[in-house]
């Protein structure tokens, strides 16, 4: 509970303050800028963190220190140069404020703060094949994509194209159906992008077009609204390709249905 207090207060900041906001993405690493003057030439580096100004990295009389706190223990390294800091291997808790205080050997200072902002990257959705079976010489086939990752906006591609296609997303924003008639039996790449801003990734699957071939569908069962929206969602969507499949067909019916019965009203 604490912790995620902890992590709304500092999201909560980064809006609030006009801070300089660094992002960096879980366990890669991140360099935090001192901004010091490039002309400067540093002879003092304090970087610290928390309100009662926790040193965690100093340059004092040509002597380097990094490992004062065991939060960054072994993770820091520090350009006496510039005065930037470099935090190795992100970990959540590196979300906070940080602050500089720089010296330049004209015994000039300033102080800069940061805020470092810690993302996870988007994790690959998964695709399971919910059915695919073969019909009149072509093949039904729907797909069900879910990312582990909430919000994300998602986009499904076949290649090669297939027009008879139909696509649903849970507004809740983790799952999604696709269903297809496909005029064919031969093997198609059906790719899941889910992405968000600046960021994006993808998996790709090329199922075979196999009645017999039905894994149970592994839906989150947990999320009953989810289910129902993509039961809705599977029935809407074949709706729409029987007519767009049978187009032909329908077209036909309703004109010869429309001339045995109401001759006078359709020119022949
Ligand atoms: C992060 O820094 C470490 C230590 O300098 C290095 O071995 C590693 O390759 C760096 N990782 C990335 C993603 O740059
Ligand atoms: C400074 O604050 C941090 C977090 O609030 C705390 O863990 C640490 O013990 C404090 N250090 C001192 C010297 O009071
Ligand atoms: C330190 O920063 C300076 C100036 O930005 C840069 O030229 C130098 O390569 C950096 N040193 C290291 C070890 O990264
Ligand atoms: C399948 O449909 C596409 C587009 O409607 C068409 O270009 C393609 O030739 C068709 N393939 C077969 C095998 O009928
Ligand atoms: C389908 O994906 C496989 C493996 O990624 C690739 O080798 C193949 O060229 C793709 N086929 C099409 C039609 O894009
Ligand atoms: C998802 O797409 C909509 C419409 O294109 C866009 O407004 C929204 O910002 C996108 N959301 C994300 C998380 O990328």
């Amino acid at each position: 509970m604490s912790r995620l207090l902890v992590l709304i207060s500092c999201f909560q900041v980064v809006l609030a303050e006009p801070y300089a906001v660094i992002s960096g993405y879980l366990g890669d690493n991140v360099t935090l800028p001192s901004r010091a003057d490039r002309s400067w030439h540093l002879s003092k580096i304090e970087w610290s963190v928390f309100t009662n100004n926790t040193w965690i990295a100093t340059y004092r009389n040509g002597k380097t220190n990094i490992e004062r706190i065991s939060q960054f223990k072994g993770r820091l390294s520090l350009n006496i140069t510039s005065g930037d800091l470099m935090i190795h291997g992100l970990t959540k808790e590196d979300c906070m404020e940080y602050t500089v205080d720089l010296i330049n050997t004209e015994k000039t200072s300033t102080v800069n703060k940061l805020r470092l902002q810690v993302k996870e990257h988007l994790q690959k959705p998964t695709i399971t094949t919910l059915f695919s079976t073969p019909e009149k010489g072509g093949c039904w086939m729907g797909l069900h994509c879910s990312s582990p990752d909430r919000g994300v906006n998602f986009s499904w591609q076949v290649i090669p194209d297939t027009r008879a296609a139909f696509s649903m997303w849970d507004p809740s924003g983790n799952h999604g159906v696709f269903l297809a008639f496909l005029n064919t039996t031969s093997k198609l790449n059906f790719t899941c992008t889910s992405s968000r801003t600046m960021e994006s990734t993808s998996s790709t699957v090329t199922p075979q077009c196999n009645a017999g071939d039905k894994p149970e569908p592994q839906l989150d069962c947990r999320d009953r609204c989810g289910l129902c929206f993509l039961l809705g969602g599977v029935i809407m969507g074949t709706c729409i390709i029987i007519v767009y499949i049978f187009r032909e067909e329908i077209k036909a019916a309703w004109k010869y249905l429309s001339d045995k019965f109401c001759p006078s009203t359709i020119p022949s």
